[in-house]
C-alpha cells in the first residue's frame, strides 16, 4: 500500500461530490464494493454527518435558516468531529474511507454558492483536517437543467435544493474549478449518461486508482 499525506502506511480516502441531482448517491455502494473486492476494509460514511453530533448538526445545516458564516462554521464543526472520531482513526488502521461529500462541498456550496471567502475556507480546512486529505475525489457533473429536473422529480428535501438557479450555477462552477485545479486527485464523471455508463466510468476510475497505489 502507498505512503500518503497522513504519513506511513495508511488507508486511502475517497470522496464523492457533485451538485444536487448529479446522481452520485446511486454509485457509493458500488465504489465500496469494488474496494472491498480488492481486499481492503471500507468505512462508508457521509457529510454532513457520520457521527451522532454530525447527524444532529446535519439536520440544522439542511433545514435551519442561518447566516452563511454560521453555516460554514457548523459544517466544519460537524467535520471536526467526523475526522477525529471516524475518518482519521479508520485511515490510521489501514481501512479505506468512502465519504459522500467532504470539504469540496464546502468550497462549492459555501464558497461558490454562498460567496464566502475561499481563503477562510482553506484556513478552516487546515485547522480541522490538515493531515486528512482525500486521495481520490469523483466529482459528478451534469447539466443544471437535468439536475433540477431530477431534484424536482424526487421532491426537494433541503434548503440547498430550493436555492436559485444562480446558486446552483455557482456551485457547479466551483466544482469545475476544483476539478481543473487538482487533476491529480479529482476525476470528473459525466452524470448525464445512462446509469450503466456512469457506473462503468466510476468503476474504471476506482480500478485505475487501485492499480496506481499497488
Ligand atoms: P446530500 O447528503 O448529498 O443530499 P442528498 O441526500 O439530498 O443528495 O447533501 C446534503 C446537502 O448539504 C447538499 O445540498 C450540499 C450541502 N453541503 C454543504 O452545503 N456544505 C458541505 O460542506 C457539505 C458536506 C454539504
Amino acid at each position: 500500500m502507498s505512503k500518503g499525506v497522513h504519513g506511513g502506511v495508511k488507508g486511502q480516502f475517497i470522496t464523492v461530490e457533485g451538485i444536487d441531482g448529479a446522481g452520485k448517491s446511486s454509485h457509493l455502494a458500488a465504489i465500496a464494493l469494488a474496494v472491498r473486492a480488492a481486499g481492503f476494509n471500507v468505512v462508508e460514511t457521509r457529510e454532513p454527518g457520520g457521527t451522532a453530533l454530525g447527524e444532529a448538526l446535519r439536520a440544522l445545516i439542511l433545514h435551519q435558516a442561518m447566516s452563511p458564516m454560521a453555516e460554514l462554521l457548523t459544517v466544519f464543526a460537524a467535520r471536526a468531529e467526523h475526522v477525529a472520531q471516524v475518518i482519521a482513526p479508520a485511515l490510521a488502521r489501514g481501512d479505506w474511507v468512502v465519504c459522500d461529500r467532504f470539504t469540496d462541498s464546502t468550497r462549492a456550496y459555501q464558497g461558490g454558492g454562498r460567496g464566502l471567502d475561499m481563503q477562510v475556507i482553506e484556513q478552516l480546512a487546515g485547522l480541522v483536517h490538515r493531515q486528512t486529505q482525500p486521495d481520490l475525489t469523483l466529482i459528478f457533473d451534469i447539466a443544471l437543467e437535468t439536475a433540477a429536473q431530477r431534484v424536482q422529480g424526487r421532491g426537494a428535501e433541503d434548503k440547498f435544493e430550493t436555492e436559485s438557479k444562480t446558486f446552483a450555477r455557482s456551485v457547479q462552477a466551483a466544482y469545475q474549478t476544483i476539478a481543473a485545479q487538482d487533476l491529480k486527485r479529482c476525476v470528473l464523471i459525466d452524470g448525464g449518461q445512462s446509469i450503466e455508463a456512469v457506473r462503468a466510468d466510476v468503476l474504471q476510475s476506482i480500478n485505475r486508482f487501485l492499480k496506481s497505489i499497488s
